[in-house]
């Protein structure tokens, strides 16, 4: 079973937990959900009014 999930987020959202900050995945490429593991990187360059996906780390424009 595969889902399509739509983000704009090209990086994390700060939560304290207490005195710690945890960084949450808002891009929707972390593999280490819900927690941001730097993949958001490669949204770097993304273009407005594009639709992109993410193979295996690699961005694929879609029209
Ligand atoms: S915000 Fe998704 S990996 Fe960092």
């Amino acid at each position: 079973m595969a889902r399509l999930v739509h983000s704009d987020a090209s990086g994390p959202v700060e939560v304290k937990v207490g005195a710690e900050s945890k960084w949450i995945c808002m891009c929707g490429l972390s593999k280490k959900k819900p927690f941001c593991d730097g993949s958001h990187k490669a949204c770097s360059g993304e273009e407005a009014g594009k639709l992109y996906r993410y193979v295996d780390g690699k961005r694929v424009e879609t029209t």
